[in-house]
Formats: structure tokens, C-alpha cells, sequence
């Protein structure tokens, strides 16, 4: 994809899913601001990209604060003077089943990940809406959104929100030049997953046999999909959410797993 010109900010960018966006975009040309809470990650992420900061920033944001969410869009104006492609990727999930999941648990996954996703985009519209060539807000929902899983319960409910807020801001925007679509990544070989569904042989193959194409899938096969949708390829796309999910989702019986690769 081409990118030349624009301005890109990912949420979440120190690492996984976010970092490869962010690497993504800037190689196809863009100017991009790697936000995370893990702020000295994010600068040295930027830093690897240009060590002269004309074309990659790092910063601190929490997402789950609205003013700095703001205070990020703003920084992304001042600095490179638009803000053409918001990437609101910042997430996490907290393990507990319907009936033990507390009230703080609850409350902040649903912060980050749809609180954040929502002022994230509401902060990028506002920029994109009175620029003469509009924007692009990607958001990464989940093959969680669809897909129930029991232990996962904020996390679930927080993408499938994900996916609505993406649609009514689809069709609130789309007359004024702002395309908002989703991803929603099956299981993808980061931190996240390693650590919450990759965890032992069992789980792994529980994973493989929803997998029809028979591994998981990485980093960068989810950033470019978020490429193309904050692409003028993309230009008659808004509204939609799509599922680099290895198959997963069409999938009813499961699948035979003869063979584990490694991870
Ligand atoms: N890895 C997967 O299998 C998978 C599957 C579906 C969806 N996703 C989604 O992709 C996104 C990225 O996940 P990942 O796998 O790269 O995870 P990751 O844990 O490797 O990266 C998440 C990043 O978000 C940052 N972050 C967490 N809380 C934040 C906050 N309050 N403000 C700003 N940044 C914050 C973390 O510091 C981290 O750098 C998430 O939204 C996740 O739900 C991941």
C-alpha cells in the first residue's frame, strides 16, 4: 500500500500486533506515533524506525483516559500536521468465568479496550472530519467479538462493542469523508496470546483445531490488513470488520491437528 504523506497513530505500538502496524505503515510512507503506556519501548520502537524523529515519535498514552487520547490526536497535529490513519489497537484481556469476574476486573478491560477504541476514534473523527481529504480509523476488534469463549468474558463483550462502535461510526461519517472498518485477528503469536491461550500442548491444540489452516498466525499478517483498510485502496470500504483468522470463523466441527508447529 502507499501511505506516502499521511500521518498515522497507533495505540498499544511498544509491541505485538501494534508494533508491526506501526512498522507497516511507516515503511509504506507514513509519518507514525507509537503511543503505548510502555512509553521507553514505544521510543525506542520509534527510535529503530528514525533515530531522527522526522518520521516516527514514541509517546506515552494511556487509552483509557479520554483527555489523553485527546492530548495524543492533538500531538499528532501539531507535530506532523494531520492525522490521517487512527490504528486503535491498545488492548487486553483478564481471565474469569460470568460468575467470578469482579466489578474492577470488568471495568478495566472495558476501559482500554472499549472505552479506548471509542474516544480514540471520536478524537481522531473530530481531527479527520474537517481535513479536505478525511481519514481512516482502523480498530482491532477480535474473532472474539463472534466467537464466545467462557473464561473470556470483559474481553469478549469489550470486542463485540468494538464492532458495533465501528459501524455506527462507519455510517456517521461516511458522508464527511471518514472510512471506520475493523480487524479481528484470530490467534496471532504475541506476548497476549502466548501468555493467556498459548499455554500449554492441550491449549495449543484446542487452538489448531479451530485453525483450519493448520497454524497461528503473525504479527504482520494482521498489519496488512490494517494497511489495505487505511488504504485509498480500501476508499468504497467503511463499516466492516475483517478476520485474519486463519479460517476460523467459518469453521463449524473441528479440525484434525496431526502436527504442532513451533511457536
Ligand atoms: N494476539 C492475538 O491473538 C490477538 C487476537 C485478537 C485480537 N488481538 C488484539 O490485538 C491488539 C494487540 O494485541 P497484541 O496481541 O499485540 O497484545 P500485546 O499485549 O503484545 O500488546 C498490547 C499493547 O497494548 C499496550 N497497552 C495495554 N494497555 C494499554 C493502555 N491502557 N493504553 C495504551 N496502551 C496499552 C501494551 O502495553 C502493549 O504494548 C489488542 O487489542 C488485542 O485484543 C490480539
Amino acid at each position: 500500500m502507499n501511505h506516502e504523506g499521511k500521518v498515522a497513530v497507533v495505540t498499544g505500538a511498544a509491541q505485538g500486533i501494534g508494533l508491526a502496524c506501526a512498522q507497516r505503515l511507516h515503511a509504506e510512507g507514513a509519518k507514525v506515533i507509537l503511543s503505548d503506556v510502555q512509553v521507553e519501548k514505544a521510543m525506542a520502537e520509534a527510535q529503530a524506525l528514525d533515530a531522527s524523529g522526522k518520521s516516527a515519535i514514541g509517546c506515552r498514552t494511556d487509552v483509557s483516559v479520554q483527555a489523553e487520547m485527546a492530548d495524543l490526536v492533538g500531538m499528532a497535529v501539531e507535530t506532523f500536521g494531520s492525522l490521517d490513519i487512527m490504528v486503535n489497537n491498545a488492548g487486553m484481556g483478564i481471565g474469569a468465568s460470568v460468575l467470578d469476574i469482579s466489578e474492577a476486573d470488568f471495568d478495566k478491560v472495558m476501559g482500554i479496550n472499549l472505552k479506548g477504541t471509542f474516544f480514540g476514534s471520536q478524537e481522531a473523527a473530530r481531527v479527520m472530519v474537517n481535513q479536505e481529504s478525511g481519514g481512516a480509523i482502523v480498530n482491532m476488534s477480535s474473532a472474539q467479538a463472534l466467537l464466545a469463549i467462557p473464561e473470556s468474558v470483559p474481553y469478549g463483550i469489550s470486542k463485540a462493542g468494538i464492532n458495533q462502535l465501528t459501524r455506527i461510526f462507519a455510517i456517521s461519517l461516511a458522508s464527511r469523508g471518514v472510512r471506520v472498518n475493523a480487524v479481528g485477528p484470530g490467534t496471532i503469536l504475541t506476548e497476549l496470546a502466548k501468555n493467556a491461550v498459548l499455554t500449554s500442548e492441550e491449549s495449543y491444540r484446542k487452538i489448531l483445531s479451530r485453525t483450519p489452516i493448520g497454524r497461528c498466525g503473525e504479527v504482520e499478517e494482521v498489519a496488512s490488513v490494517v494497511s489495505f483498510l487505511a488504504s485509498s485502496d480500501a476508499s468504497y470500504v467503511t463499516g466492516q470488520v475483517i478476520y485474519p483468522d486463519g479460517g476460523r470463523m467459518p469453521v463449524n466441527y473441528t479440525m484434525p491437528v496431526d502436527h504442532l508447529p513451533p511457536i
